[in-house]
């Protein structure tokens, strides 16, 4: 099955000039959405982790199923503001401004193995500043996981660990 045919392309969004890959119609897609996630964990599977992260908002759609494919506990990488008790906050300069995430300073066990799950990639800005912060609870990251790459923004190149990534789009 080529999951392309399941992302739906919107012209000038979120503003003008920028092609918007919409994953809506993939979700919605019974059969793509088990293709989608049986093919995440056989990519997940090989590095064994312990713990799968998902990144605020989008990114908890594919993390915690993927979670429960594999069998491991699943922790969220948030906006900030939204955790209850004690946080660790990692901040970064994004496209257009500084950006936050935050993290429970006791969402992982010193070492456990975590991958962390974005639907996308794009500058990788994001995701690097979430490798970043589970770095700091303590996690040892093994390898980055994505639904959708736009291979045109370089974001693998700000990434230490193997990304996998479904679907590469390169303009
Ligand atoms: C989007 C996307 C990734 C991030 C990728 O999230 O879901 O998380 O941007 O961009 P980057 O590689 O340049 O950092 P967004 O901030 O739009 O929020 P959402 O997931 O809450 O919709
Ligand atoms: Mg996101």
């Amino acid at each position: 099955m080529d999951l392309k045919d399941h992302i739906r392309e919107i012209p000038d969004f979120p503003k003008p000039g920028i092609l918007f890959y919409d994953i809506s119609t993939l979700l919605a897609h019974a059969d793509a959405w088990q293709v989608t996630m049986g093919r995440m964990a056989k990519a997940a599977r090989v590095y064994q982790p312990d713990v799968i992260a998902g990144v605020e908002s989008r990114g908890f759609l594919v993390a915690a199923p993927l979670a429960l494919k594999l069998g491991c506990g699943f922790i969220m990488v948030r906006k900030p503001g939204k955790l209850p008790g004690g946080t660790v906050t990692h901040t970064y300069q994004n496209e257009y401004r500084e950006d936050t995430v935050e993290i429970q300073d006791n969402a992982v066990e010193p070492g456990q193995r975590v991958i962390v799950v974005d639907d996308l990639l794009a500058t990788g800005g994001t995701m690097s500043a979430s490798i970043s912060l589970l770095r700091k609870v303590g996690a040892d990251v093994c390898a980055a996981a994505c639904i959708i790459e736009l291979g045109f923004l370089k974001g693998r190149d700000a990434i230490d660990v193997p990304v996998h990534a479904l679907m590469t789009y390169d303009s």
